[in-house]
């Protein structure tokens, strides 16, 4: 008796720290990001919202993608021109990107439209303040669909889904190693979080995050499927919160 009892309540358990534990929030977004204790994302329509409170609050412009993180607000218009939120308004900065990320430590990197690599460094992208800043983008030896930094690496795919990590970024060094290495798997889009975290979504809309990531080993060990009853096309994660985009642009708020 009492045996039986153990054996039903272990796969319980086990059920239960593996669930996903969500919480939609009003409103559509096609992409979210979420770094630095911050939440922004876009419209399909390209309106930008923060979230305040539980709720997402719209702020001017109109932007194809957004990202928050230790470099700032930055994001880019349907016609590729960067912009960075700065005193409330957003700036335009020189050059042309389908994406911007602000996830690295004090630097923003970029992807041109033809996905080739970029990242601005640190004095740059913290001084940023509009037309008339210094912004010299540098180019790198890759060329990808989707781009992420984090606090001591950059993940990024490319247009056959494979996966690329850089290792070595660092506020003076945002080129890092300037070796984008292969990881195995296939994903579309690939997230890094402000605490270093990794998490991506395959083709089909599953989940997945890297594991065994340290500062001493930054491609980490393999992909956990992380398993969730819908297929998504985006996720963000930040302080213990993943945040996902249903393929039908819903808006879910998860803990694990
Ligand atoms: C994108 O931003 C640039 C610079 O701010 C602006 O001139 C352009 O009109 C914007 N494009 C659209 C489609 O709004």
């Amino acid at each position: 008796m009492k045996r039986t009892a153990v054996l039903f309540l272990l796969p319980t358990l086990w059920t239960a720290c593996l669930t996903l534990e969500c919480t939609s929030v009003s409103g559509r977004l096609k992409q979210v990001d979420a770094g630095n204790g911050h939440v922004f994302g876009v419209c399909p329509k390209g309106e930008v919202f923060t979230l305040y409170g539980s709720s997402l609050i719209r702020i001017p412009g109109q932007l194809k993608h957004v990202s928050v993180g230790p470099a700032g607000v930055w994001g880019v218009n349907s016609t590729n021109h960067i912009h960075r939120l700065v005193k409330g308004d957003w700036v335009t900065a020189p050059g042309l990107m389908k994406q911007v990320d602000a996830g690295g430590k004090l630097f923003a990197a970029g992807l041109n439209m033809g996905g080739v690599v970029f990242c601005l460094g640190e004095e740059a992208t913290t001084g940023f303040a509009g037309p008339g800043s210094p912004a010299s983008w540098t180019q790198l030896p890759a060329r990808l669909k989707y781009y992420s930094c984090g606090p001591y690496s950059c993940w990024g795919v490319n247009t056959a889904d494979e996966i690329f990590i850089l290792k070595g970024v660092t506020p003076t060094a945002c080129g890092g190693s300037l070796e984008f290495q292969p990881i195995t798997g296939s994903l579309s889009m690939i997230e890094v979080s402000t605490d270093g975290r990794v998490y991506g979504v395959n083709s089909v809309g599953d989940i997945y995050q890297r594991e065994g990531i340290l500062p001493c080993n930054p491609a980490g060990t393999g992909w956990r499927h992380v398993s969730y009853s819908e297929k998504v096309k985006h996720v963000s994660y930040d302080l213990g919160h993943l945040w996902l985009i249903g393929k039908d642009n819903r808006i879910m708020d998860c803990t694990e």
